[in-house]
């Protein structure tokens, strides 16, 4: 039998590129590849890129400029670049460093596996009308507990400062029986955890042969799946959270009390630039909702800082925001300008200037997350091991908030759902003990 060939992926971005990945190494698994730890002894190198700021797309040509010596020691080894700066750059990547065999984009890698026995260079970067979802192959691989469900993708949002309507294309939901039957395999295989990911997936409306289904309604049937204990979705835009879906949180108790909605500013003048369609106050409305129905929810947020006109007037309203909502995590980002958007025609800010708000956020928001970490001491929580710790006996999991906690317990089994009390917190993460 031929030596299985070696695949090695690296991927850049958000949770999408990452489900991508692993559907990616799925398709090639297929066609006789088995995954690599490292570039060097690969015969296929994937690279999965992220477009959503200059230095996220920067990194590609660093790592292919690495590549490029890899593949003149070894010209057999094929590269191949997909993801997001594939698709909005693929010609300029050919062009730039046309040692790379392929470049294909999001909505395509399930043509990878007939790309890649072609032994010419490849690119493909259509918005094809058939859905990759049906022509890849059924999902087999799956090793922790935990695993990502893409159910809805691209955005029809064009936030003024976002590539991503672009590089993902226009939304488009999965059907809910494709997703059901993938969920279904997932818990088949140990999965007992699952989030459901989009890059705006609360706007979800699947066909079903009852008609459309929304977000809460897809939540509400995969709740009914035995063995699947939680459940949680990102990325949401707070103008698509309805009334059900915050229903659910309220009355579906395998949803997790955690929400990421970003926000991004706390100033109306630069919400209405960043073309956002919410205010300030219809965002802490919709936070007091949430908290009504599910009063210990843990939030979290995004934030572009330095966006173009942000006086410090708006910097001071967007500091106010984060402490009327006592944030328990937040990602924050100094805004990059984004070729072709429209918020890049606009003057930007001073390097200093942006620097200084954005530390400053993120000392609030280290503040706020330390302040909430530290008051689950005591409590009760559930935690869902995914592996064994670096100490002896000790296991490591996710708790419903998502916090990261370390747990003695010698007997602890990988894919265990169990009630620990929390006794400590540290920068990054909490411990405790198990209860029975
Ligand atoms: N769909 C999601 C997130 C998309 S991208 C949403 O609407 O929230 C993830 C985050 O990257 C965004 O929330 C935003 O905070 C950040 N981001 C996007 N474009 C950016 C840019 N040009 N500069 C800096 N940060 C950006
Ligand atoms: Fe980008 Fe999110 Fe805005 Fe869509 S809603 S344009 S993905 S920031
Ligand atoms: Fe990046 Fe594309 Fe995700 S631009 S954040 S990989 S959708």
């Amino acid at each position: 039998m031929a030596e299985p060939k070696k695949l090695f992926i690296k991927t850049y971005g958000c949770q999408m590129n990452v489900y991508d990945s692993e559907r990616m190494a799925e398709a090639l698994g297929n066609d006789g590849y088995v995954k690599s730890e490292t570039a060097e002894d690969a015969d296929m190198v994937l690279l999965n890129t992220c477009h959503i700021r200059e230095r996220a797309s920067e990194k590609l040509y660093s790592d292919l400029g690495r590549l490029r010596k890899l593949k003149l020691a070894k010209p057999e080894m094929k590269i191949g670049v997909a993801g997001c700066v594939a698709q909005a750059e693929g010609d300029e990547i050919l062009r730039r460093t046309p040692f790379v065999d392929l470049v294909v984009g999001p909505q395509t890698y399930h043509r990878l596996p007939q790309m890649l026995r072609s032994n010419t260079q490849q690119i493909d970067t259509e918005f094809p009308t058939e859905d990759k979802f049906d022509l890849l192959p059924a999902r087999k691989v799956q090793r922790g507990p935990s695993a990502f469900l893409t159910v809805q993708e691209g955005c029809d949002k064009f936030c003024a400062f976002c590539v991503v309507p672009y590089t993902r294309g226009t939304e488009v939901s999965r059907p809910v029986a494709r997703i059901l039957s993938e969920a279904r395999g997932l818990v088949e295989r140990g999965v007992r955890d699952i989030t459901l990911l989009g890059q705006n997936v609360n706007a979800y409306h699947g066909a079903h042969d009852s008609g459309d289904f929304s977000l809460s309604k897809l939540l509400r049937l995969l709740a009914g799946i035995d063995g699947l204990e939680r459940l949680r979705y990102t990325t949401s835009h707070p103008n698509d959270m309805d009334d059900d879906l915050i229903a659910a949180h309220g009355d579906l108790p395998k949803l997790m009390p955690y929400l990421h909605l970003p926000v991004q500013s706390g100033s109306n003048r630069i919400l209405k630039a960043m073309n956002r369609k919410h205010t300030a106050e219809s965002y802490l409305r919709l936070i007091e909702r949430i908290r009504d129905a599910r009063p210990d929810i843990l939030l979290s947020s995004d934030f572009i800082v330095g966006f173009p006109g942000e006086t410090e007037q708006d910097f001071d309203d967007t500091m106010s925001l984060i402490r009327s909502v006592n944030y328990g995590a937040a990602y924050s980002f100094k805004y990059s300008a984004r070729p072709g958007t429209p918020a890049a025609e606009k003057p930007e800010l001073d390097a200093e200037t942006t620097d200084r708000r954005l530390y400053a956020l993120q000392a609030l928001i280290t503040e706020q997350q330390r302040a909430i970490q530290e008051g689950m001491v005591g409590r009760v929580v559930g935690v869902l091991y995914d592996k064994h710790g670096r100490n002896p006996g000790q296991m490591v999991g996710k708790s419903d908030h998502l916090h990261a906690v370390h747990v003695d317990d010698a007997h602890g089994v990988v894919g265990e759902l169990v009630q620990v009390r929390i006794t400590g917190s540290k920068t990054n993460s909490l411990s405790g003990v198990r209860l029975v």
